[in-house]
């Protein structure tokens, strides 16, 4: 299993912080934003990740993680970080793309890295089996987010940021998909609003009937905003208390 970290976009409603830097260098109490996915990866047992961010601020991570040095495996063996270029933010489907060679024939995470799970999601990633599984969250504004429709306890389907959404659960920024997914890009169009979506090629897997929905249990943050990133960074220095 290799991961896909996308630490691109623009980060307009994060503005003024995200001028001069982007939104994943941003300071999550004590570490870097970024810092929790790799983490999560890590812990998860998945050692090779690309991250794929915007020329501007290629630079920034590159000082910041190097090649994963700072990363360990349990075996002790540093973790491995390589660097994928997005020129224009055109999408979370076009960043997945730019890591296919990459992840050549093995099945692959991908992680938006504005996204921070609580969740234990080891066991979804060790354990998985082929097709796609995402996961999802209630949430109290659908219209922000790709939604499921939900029959039987079965997703029927994802519709993306939907003005009457059919379900309160949100389908947030990790995907674990098998090799196929690349296949599933193939002719698709941008949407109205000009990016490559990512619930174009979730849908794909809802026909073949091959994707998995887990329900998170825990807390979730997409710091997104300035609102949820103090909220998620006030989290995490509860959390830390507690530990000490
Ligand atoms: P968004 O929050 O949808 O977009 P953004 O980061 O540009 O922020 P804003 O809406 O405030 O301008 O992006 C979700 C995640 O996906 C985030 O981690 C950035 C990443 N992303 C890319 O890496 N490339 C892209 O083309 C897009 C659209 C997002």
């Amino acid at each position: 299993m290799k991961a896909v970290i996308l630490a691109g976009g623009t980060g307009t409603r994060l503005r003024p912080l995200t001028l001069p830097t982007n939104k994943h260098l941003l300071p999550l109490y004590d570490k870097p934003v970024i810092h929790h996915a790799i983490e999560k990866l890590v812990g998860a047992g998945v050692y090779k990740i690309m991250v794929v961010t915007s020329p501007h601020h290629i630079d920034s991570f590159v000082k910041l993680l190097g090649s994963g040095q700072d990363f360990k495996r349990p075996d002790g063996k540093q973790v491995q970080i390589v660097y994928g270029i997005q020129n224009e933010p055109n999408g979370i489907a076009f960043g997945l793309h730019i890591a296919k060679d990459y992840v050549d024939d093995d099945n692959c995470v991908l992680w938006l890295g504005d996204n921070i799970i609580e969740d234990d999601i080891a066991p979804h990633i060790r354990g998985f089996k082929g097709g796609a599984t995402v996961f999802l969250q209630k949430v109290k504004d659908p219209e922000r987010f790709g939604v499921a429709s939900i029959k039987n306890g079965k997703v029927v389907g994802i519709q993306e940021k939907p003005k009457k959404p059919t379900s309160n659960l949100a389908v947030i920024g990790v995907y674990v998909f098998d090799n196929t997914v690349f296949k599933k890009m193939v002719g698709k169009k941008k949407s109205s609003r000009g990016e490559y979506e990512i619930t174009d090629v979730n849908n794909e897997y809802v026909k073949e009937g091959t994707l998995r929905a887990v329900m998170l249990k825990k807390k979730w943050f997409d710091i997104g905003t300035i609102d949820s990133l103090h909220e998620a960074s006030m989290h995490m220095r509860k959390k830390s208390k507690h530990k000490k």
